[in-house]
């Protein structure tokens, strides 16, 4: 006989319908603000996000791209903090490769930047293999090559010529200091709209900002800040650099882990598809004791006794799912997972509970299942904080794999479409990675496949953030904590799905505009 029989089904996303609450005059769709933690804090309730500690990780949008190989590169965590949400780079590769990717996400800061430097002497030569290598080509020159070096000129790919000049040095080529535009740091005071009024007055691309005895101190670009004045909603840290998670496996996460932190890595995400585990409680307690300033999401789990185990060992945020994802084949092939709004629901219980006792909030991210939009907004109600996806990043031209063109023949026509290729971190592709995330065994538990190709991430994101926007103000909810407060739903019937849908007319979706994206 088994422990313990649950006879109510478990349910989905698409079983649940919100009921509306009262549209009020002062919410409005620009309004909504979707600020959400993904740290723990102390507190006897949750918090709106006014009230948030100053410690905890606080999202500017609610969705997480999946530690995937093919979703979440650097390309994506950056196109990804540009919109408010957090991409998380996959631990399937080497530690330097993955360490590589945060450190392009750190990098490419928004505002401004500590570029790198050379000294005067530094050949033409020297600095052009480096740029082939960062693909970058503006470097500030300091008179003894560090970057808090006296600033004495400036050198760009347009200052010299690969074919003659290769024997100069950088201060043979270099725009002197006289030529250069160039700020106080005490002027600008890190107002980026204010350097950016500089740059637009001077014709120049970049400017270097100086201490008031000449030393360097970051630089400014303008592609930089334009896309930052675009993006109110970026998720910087407090140096205006792009924020990133970082995904770790349970076996190498000693010599994982330092490099990441090293890397820049703003939060670690522990990647497994059975988190309630010995290896799991293992690898918190060492980044407890050895990396006690870095967040730490643990999962995933799918019942409160997993919830507790990873709580009571340091996780700072609970990650839920097993099974729900497009490309996974966990619950068919071992039948064993929950299914995700269950899991949601139960988990948002304990954390509930958990809340009561002990006097600390722990969000939990709903991982796996987003199929389209209105999931995020259901699950949200349900009691996550945020949502994380794979399938639904994969679409874009930021994740890793590249667009391909699928033929095939439909109904005896050819038929050709843009995909782009997705697979799961347990499938056979995947685990040509020597640390097998599913692994102690060579079962897969994943498959590969592909997803319409959907453009660019920053073309479709403005669309899909007015979407929760917009589901949230006509629910009368003016951001995620008043969505958990308030929002009631109710189970949805097979026959009010279809109900819910165009019905009992012909051509909806052939001649009409019919689509719910
Ligand atoms: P999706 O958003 O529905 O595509 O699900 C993505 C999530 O599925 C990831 O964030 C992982 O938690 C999970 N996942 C990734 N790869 C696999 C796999 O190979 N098998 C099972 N689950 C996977």
């Amino acid at each position: 006989m088994a422990k313990q029989i649950i006879w109510e089904p478990g349910t989905t996303f698409k079983d649940w319908l919100l009921l509306p609450g009262r549209i009020r005059r002062e919410v409005t769709v620009d309004s909504v603000d979707l600020r959400t933690p993904i740290t723990s804090y102390f507190s006897k309730e949750e918090l709106t996000p006014d009230q948030l500690p100053e410690d905890v990780f606080v999202m500017n949008m609610p969705m997480l791209s999946a530690p995937m190989q093919s979703v979440t590169g650097s390309d994506m965590a950056i196109e990804l903090a540009k919109t408010g949400g957090l991409g998380v780079i996959f631990c399937s590769q080497p530690i330097d490769e993955e360490a590589r990717m945060v450190a392009d996400v750190k990098k490419y800061k928004a505002g401004f930047v500590t570029p790198d430097v050379f000294s005067p002497q530094t050949t033409i030569a020297e600095i052009a293999a480096h740029t082939r290598k960062k693909g970058y080509s503006t470097f500030p020159i300091t008179d003894d090559g560090k970057p808090d070096g006296v600033l004495i000129g400036l050198l760009t790919g347009k200052d010299y010529s690969e074919t003659r000049h290769m024997h100069l040095t950088a201060a043979d080529r270099m725009k002197q200091l006289g030529e250069l535009v160039a700020s106080y740091e005490d002027e600008i005071g890190g107002d980026l709209a204010k350097a950016n009024e500089i740059l637009e007055d001077s014709h120049h691309g970049s400017m270097p900002i100086v201490s008031r005895d000449g030393r360097l101190k970051a630089m400014v670009f303008k592609r930089d800040i334009q896309h930052h004045l675009q993006n109110p909603l970026e998720l910087v840290d407090s140096e205006k650099r792009y924020r990133v998670g970082a995904a770790i496996n349970t076996h190498d996460y000693a010599e994982r882990v330092p490099e990441l932190v090293a890397a820049g890595a703003d939060i670690i995400f522990i990647d497994s598809s059975q988190g309630f585990s010995d290896y799991q409680e293992g690898a918190l307690r060492f980044l407890k004791e050895t990396f006690s300033n870095i967040p730490v999401v643990g999962g995933n789990i799918v019942t409160e006794e997993g919830f507790d185990s990873l709580v009571n060992n340091g996780a700072h945020c609970i990650k839920i799912g097993m099974g729900p994802g497009s490309i996974c084949t966990t619950r068919e092939k071992y039948r064993m997972g929950r299914a995700q709004a269950t899991a949601v629901i139960k988990l948002n219980e304990r954390r509930q509970q958990y809340l009561k006792e002990k006097g600390v909030y722990v969000p939990i991210i709903a991982d796996g299942g987003i199929v389209t939009n209105d999931d995020v907004w259901v699950a949200l109600a349900l009691g996550a904080d945020a949502v994380m996806a794979g399938r639904f990043f994969a679409r874009f031209d930021e994740s890793p794999p590249k667009r391909t063109e699928l033929r095939a023949v439909r109904d005896g026509m050819p038929y050709t479409a843009d995909v782009k290729p997705y697979w799961g971190e347990g499938s056979e592709r995947a685990q040509k990675w020597r640390e097998k995330r599913y692994g102690q065994s060579n079962e897969t538990e994943g498959v590969e496949g592909a997803v319409p190709y959907a453009g660019h991430l920053n073309e479709s994101m403005p669309r899909i953030i007015n979407s929760i926007r917009t589901a949230m103000q006509k629910g009368g909810f003016r951001n995620i904590y008043e969505l958990h407060a308030n929002a009631v739903l109710e189970r949805e019937s097979e026959s009010s799905r279809t109900e819910g849908r165009p019905h009992d007319i012909s051509g909806s979706g052939v001649w009409s505009n019919y689509s719910v994206w």
